[in-house]
């Protein structure tokens, strides 16, 4: 029996509903495999934590963390807490504090997910995005002067690092290179505009890629590419993007699948010095929070992104085809699907099709 360690931080808003049934599904996957076990520490950080303590976790957070073999993270945010406040004190701070410095988001349209493009089929969306993660426009470098004065300036600087940069782009080429569909790596740039970072960032792609001749390329501006992800998302293979950039595009993406409860992530610390953290690309969502009208499947679709991480057991794709089975089915979908089910029926609906596939 392998154990495996998961720190979980439900969080906020709908972090909470949608975590019970990410664990549902991972508890049941372990129980149907047989020969693993996963123990849960929950941690109660967050903005209730943030109003009650003043901090967003504990100081020694990270070294708390640290022991664990993978974390779990719902969603942070909260309306009467400041978002820089409680980003930067809790999510950000474990990204970075961590080197996590790829985020993998998945955008693949599934059978039976309402994509708002017509005649697009889910042989037409099926992309990764490669997020460059702790540093670029996030970096937190900058500050105001002369506040609250007529001549008050803000500065936000952005900081690209050679060494980060080319592991970001590595990864991304050897995502491109294995993933085995059109071996094909985009570039999102502004390099018309952002004459330092991005014209670095373009420099980096083309002399990484000379290791990787068998991986097409293309370099296109992050304005145009959101316009292509909407009118020919069956161009793209494998993206990397910037941090911001990554950011937007990928709620762009989310879009393309059938929504943000579609939207599952990583954030990958790709030397296995810390763990890793998966979350689902949405936020705390305040407009439906404690209704039971949250759409779980990005949720369980993020812990499924956490098994590949830590078993590479090929069994784990039936999540994803359980997921399948009941968006085709459509009897139990969440409002945003136009179904009336709960964020807890449709979480025990891809249990009873997981159990079905796994018995
Ligand atoms: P959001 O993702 O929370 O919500 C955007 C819209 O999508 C809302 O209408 C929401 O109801 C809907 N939505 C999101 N997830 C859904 C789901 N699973 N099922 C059904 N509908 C869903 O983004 P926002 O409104 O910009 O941000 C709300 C708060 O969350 C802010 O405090 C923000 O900073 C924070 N946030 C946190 C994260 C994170 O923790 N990873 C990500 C994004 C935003
Ligand atoms: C995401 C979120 C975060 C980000 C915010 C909440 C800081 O939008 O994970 O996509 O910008 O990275
Ligand atoms: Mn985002």
């Amino acid at each position: 029996m392998r154990e495996y360690k998961i720190a979980v931080i439900p969080g906020d808003g709908i972090g909470n509903e949608v975590m019970d049934e990410g664990i549902k599904v991972l508890n049941l996957f372990a129980e149907l495999k047989g020969d693993i076990k996963f123990t849960y520490e929950y941690f109660p950080w967050g903005c209730e934590y943030y109003l009650k303590t003043g901090k967003m976790m504990d100081d020694n957070g990270l070294d708390i963390l640290k022991g664990f073999d993978s974390i779990l993270l719902g969603a942070v945010g909260y309306p009467t807490v400041p978002d820089h406040i409680s980003l930067h004190g809790l999510l950000i701070k474990i990204r970075q504090g961590f080197n996590q410095c790829v985020n993998l988001r998945p955008i693949k349209l599934l059978p039976g997910a309402p994509c708002p493009l017509k005649d697009k089929a889910p042989e037409d969306i099926d992309f990764v995005v490669i997020r460059e993660n702790v540093e670029g426009e996030y970096s937190g470098v900058g500050g105001i002067r002369f506040a609250d004065k007529p001549e008050e300036i803000a500065i936000q600087t952005s900081v690209f690092t050679r060494k980060n940069t080319e592991k970001v782009m590595k990864y991304a080429y050897d995502l491109a290179e294995k993933r085995n569909k059109k071996k094909k790596l985009t570039s999102t740039t502004k390099s018309n505009a952002l004459n330092y970072s991005m014209v670095f960032w373009d420099k980096v792609f083309g002399e990484i890629g000379k290791q990787y001749p068998e991986v097409e390329t293309e370099s296109i501006h992050v304005d145009a590419i959101s316009m292509f992800f909407i009118q020919k998302p069956q161009n793209y293979d494998v993206v990397v993007a910037s941090n911001l950039f990554g950011d937007i595009i990928t709620d762009l993406g989310a879009a393309l699948q059938g929504g943000l409860g579609f939207a599952a992530s990583g954030n990958l610390n790709i030397e296995k010095e810390f763990p890793s953290m998966f979350e689902p690309v949405h936020g705390s969502a305040p407009d439906i929070a404690g209704k039971g009208l949250a759409n779980p499947i990005a949720m369980i679709w993020t812990a499924k992104m956490m098994l590949d991480d830590l078993l590479e057991d090929p069994k784990a794709e039936e999540i994803i085809n359980a997921i399948t089975d009941v968006l085709v089915e459509g009897k139990s979908l969440t409002p945003d699907l136009g179904g009336k089910a709960t964020t807890q029926q449709v979480g025990d609906a891809i249990c009873h099709k997981l159990k079905a596939r796994l018995v």
